[in-house]
């Protein structure tokens, strides 16, 4: 008897993550299961997707909330044995009209977008079958971040054997010289929103580190990236973005569903399904 493949998004409840859920309902071969950190906010989505004739399932994701990464990870082992894609997008971005502090700001930040989806890996990662996809959803942020950070940073998170908790050191870094407005001294040059740029080097890095470590294990055919959706129309960008999520959800979509023993692309950052330098542009 074959297992039944499962594939789990992170935030989906709405925005891009929503409109990823529904492409792989349509094309991907096994479960969909759309995840929320609130329950009602997460059925009224999959009601939205039933009226459409898709019949995702639904689990309880707070990323930040670690038992409950436990709990998702409980329910695929039982349910499924396994996991066979993983969206990691939730995530948070202060707008410019927010009134928290930017040291708030940056600690906020930096322990959703970097540490809690880097929790959610670490707890999920032992469920990844053979052939699986994981897709880190990045943004073009953190090439804005990347320039304008001190030389000798960018030396830093270029170096490519970096490892990962030299990449979180350096996220605790940030956050901590925010804390004592010491961050531009440490090379960290930064407009007030720019905490989200540094989130998304971490998930970038974080990918391309991920892929080598299971390129390391001799992980069959494990296949980690990052990518932009491109710049999209949802509550995060209060709707200024110029594309739909079903648009912003087309990269996404095509990494998760990279055919089997696929050469590449691994461990990369990709806009627009193809490969991005974001450290040159
Ligand atoms: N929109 C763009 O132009 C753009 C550009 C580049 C990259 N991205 C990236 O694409 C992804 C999706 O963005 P979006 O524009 O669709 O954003 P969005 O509409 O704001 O949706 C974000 C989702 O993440 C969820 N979320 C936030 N914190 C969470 C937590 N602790 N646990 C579980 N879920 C949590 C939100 O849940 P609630 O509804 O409960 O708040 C929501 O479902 C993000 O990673 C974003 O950084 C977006």
């Amino acid at each position: 008897m074959s297992l039944k493949r499962v594939a789990v998004v992170t935030g989906s409840n709405k925005g891009i993550g929503l409109a990823i859920v529904r492409g792989l309902c349509k094309d991907f071969q096994g479960d969909v299961v759309l995840t929320a950190r609130d329950e009602g906010r997460g059925r009224a989505a999959v009601q939205v997707l039933e009226k459409e004739g898709f019949s995702p399932k639904f689990h309880l994701l707070d990323i930040s909330d670690h038992q409950s990464i436990v709990k998702l990870r409980d329910f695929l082992k039982e349910t499924y044995q396994g996991l066979d894609v993983l969206v990691n997008n939730a995530a948070i971005l202060y707008n410019e009209d927010s009134t928290l502090p930017f040291p708030d700001q940056a600690r906020e930040t930096i322990k959703v977008n970097y540490y809690n989806n880097l929790d959610v890996c670490e707890v999920l990662f032992p469920l990844l079958r053979p052939h699986a996809r994981v897709c880190n959803m990045s943004s073009l942020a953190n090439a804005i971040a990347f320039k304008v950070l001190s030389p000798e940073l960018r030396t830093k998170f270029l170096n490519p054997q970096i490892t990962m908790p030299e990449v979180s050191s350096l996220m605790t870094q940030f956050v901590d010289a925010a804390q004592e407005n010491k961050h531009e001294e440490q090379g960290f040059f930064l407009s007030r929103v720019s905490s989200y740029g540094i989130s998304k080097i971490g998930l970038t890095l974080m990918s391309a580190i991920q892929q080598r470590d299971f390129d390391a294990q001799g992980a069959v055919d494990i296949v980690v990236n990052s990518c932009s959706p491109g710049y999209v129309n949802t509550d995060m960008t209060q709707g200024k973005g110029p594309l739909t999520v079903e648009e912003g959800a087309v990269t996404p979509l095509y990494l998760c569903l990279l055919p089997p023993d696929v050469s590449g692309p691994r461990g990369l950052f990709i806009r627009e399904k193809a490969i991005y330098d974001w450290t040159t542009t």
